[in-house]
């Protein structure tokens, strides 16, 4: 090596261990505040008690014992009911509740008795309570998808560091088995350079269980879901999908999304379920979908990489959720296989060798450590665990996490984008850079406890 060369390796190694020395100070600091903080009882409000949040508020006061509920929120009475004696019966004390009108949540996270607040309402107000409620001075976790609009996205980052208070995504997908040791492999250097990722949201909501219809509700009215079809064209889920390709290659960690391209089919399935469900002359019937029913989003980085997002909500198909990731060294499909160059049994005739040999010799420590706990649990194949354990970790140590409001922008403002996009044919669209530059230096967050900080630690 020259010598030219062999002083870059030993700067990048002196940076390195800088860094890594930084990180893991920054880590001790954060566990020192969380034995001061772990004495007392981890106290969150939930807003929004559908499906979802009762699930969330069930998993955080039967799963997390330092978690107390001292308040909780929704505009429906028998929801609210349900939550306040769900709480009353595993901890033994009713929560307060709140919901009188649209804006009551305000009064509830003005309590001086949270320390974060969870909110599961659905897509098209999560942004505008996270905002209301890091405004009152609390921490804030939202549902996926958290911020709707180019609005909301630039208003939470806003809030966010005009408060100082954490905002978290609960994007529960980049914690899954498979997405984190594809994680553990890229921190190995086993695919190499990443440059290439595809990702996927495919999951037929039009009706329910019973076959009635969850875009329309009885009164032929639009749930949130409906105005998801009706109000924009864009790519208007998209975290379950670009969330692991995002963390996959480094965006907002030395790599952004820099602009996209989208095209969609004609929006065909969800008017034909109406019509069948509502009649040709109902009002339902009436309902002009605008969001086709298959939609790609082709992303390209600032490091000349790039993203393809699949979505639709209607495909008449099982749920699906596809992901590949493509490096200079070999290659995860979900579909396919693992194949890293040099391995397998006939090297010079390459074949997908199956995802479970690799789990066992790569598998994160998250699910290597916890797998039963997750699993126990339920959710989605116990990543919901993670996601929230994570959450009661942000609340209780005090530090913000891994998916946090500048992921939240750009992952959801591609809703925004791909519309736009879909708008002018195709045409190429800028995605704003929510972090003013700094995703520029690779280490600007690494200070904080994460699924990563785990592999490096
Ligand atoms: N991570 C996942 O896998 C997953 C799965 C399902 C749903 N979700 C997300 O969870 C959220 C909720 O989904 P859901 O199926 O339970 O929806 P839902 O519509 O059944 O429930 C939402 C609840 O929020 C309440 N709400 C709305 N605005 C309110 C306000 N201003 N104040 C108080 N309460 C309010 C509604 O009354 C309703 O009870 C959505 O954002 C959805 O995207 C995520």
């Amino acid at each position: 090596m020259s010598e030219c060369a062999s002083n870059r390796v030993n700067r990048r190694r002196f940076l390195q261990q800088g860094a890594a020395a930084a990180t893991s100070l920054a880590i001790a600091r954060s566990a020192a505040r969380s034995q001061e903080k772990s004495a007392g009882p981890v106290r969150v409000g939930v807003i929004g008690l559908g499906p979802r949040g009762t699930y969330l508020l069930r998993s955080l006061v039967s799963y997390f014992p330092e978690v107390t509920v001292p308040a909780v929120c929704d505009l429906k009475s028998d929801r609210l009911q349900a939550g306040i004696e769900l709480v009353k019966k595993i901890k033994g004390t009713a929560p307060a509740g709140y919901g009188k009108d649209e804006l009551d949540y305000r009064n509830m996270a003005r309590r001086d008795d949270l320390d974060g607040i969870l909110v599961a309402t659905g897509v098209q107000v999560c942004g505008r309570i996270a905002v209301d409620v890091m405004r009152a001075g609390k921490n804030v976790a939202t549902e996926v998808t958290g911020p709707h609009s180019l609005e909301d996205c630039w208003a939470i980052v806003e809030e966010k560091e005009r408060s100082g208070k954490h905002y978290m995504l609960l994007e529960q997908c980049v914690y899954g088995d498979e997405n984190l040791m594809v994680l553990n492999m890229i921190k190995q250097g086993l695919f190499g350079e990443p440059y290439y990722a595809e990702c996927s949201y495919v999951h037929d909501i039009k009706v329910d269980g019973s076959g009635k219809s969850r875009l329309v509700e009885a009164d032929q009215t639009l749930s949130w879901r409906g105005r998801l079809m009706v109000e924009g064209r864009g790519s208007s889920y998209p975290a379950h999908g670009i969330g692991s390709a995002a963390k996959w290659l480094g965006i907002n960690d030395g790599d952004r999304f820099t602009y996209c391209n989208a095209m969609m089919t004609d929006p065909r399935e969800a008017h034909v379920q109406v019509v069948e469900q509502f009649g040709p002359d109902s009002k339902a019937a009436q309902i002009r979908f605008q969001m086709g029913d298959f939609h790609t989003t082709l992303i390209q980085t600032a490091k000349g990489k790039m993203i393809r997002l699949d979505y639709s909500i209607t495909n008449t198909r099982p749920y699906s959720r596809y992901y590949l990731l493509q490096g200079m060294n070999g290659c995860f499909d979900s579909r396919s296989g693992i194949y890293v160059r040099g391995t397998g049994p006939r090297v010079s005739d390459p074949e997908w060798r199956p995802v479970g040999e690799f789990l066992e010799k790569h598998r994160h420590p998250y699910w290597h450590k916890d797998a039963a706990t997750a699993l126990k649990t339920g959710g989605h194949g116990g990543m919901d665990y993670f996601c929230l354990r994570d959450f009661v970790s942000v609340l209780r140590d005090d530090h913000e996490p891994w998916v946090d409001c500048y992921d939240a922008a750009a992952w959801n403002v591609l809703n925004h984008c791909s519309a736009l996009s879909i708008d002018r044919k195709g045409a190429p669209v800028e995605i704003p850079d929510f972090t003013k530059g700094k995703w520029e230096d690779p280490n600007w967050r690494k200070d904080r406890p994460t699924p990563v900080s785990v592999l490096s630690g």
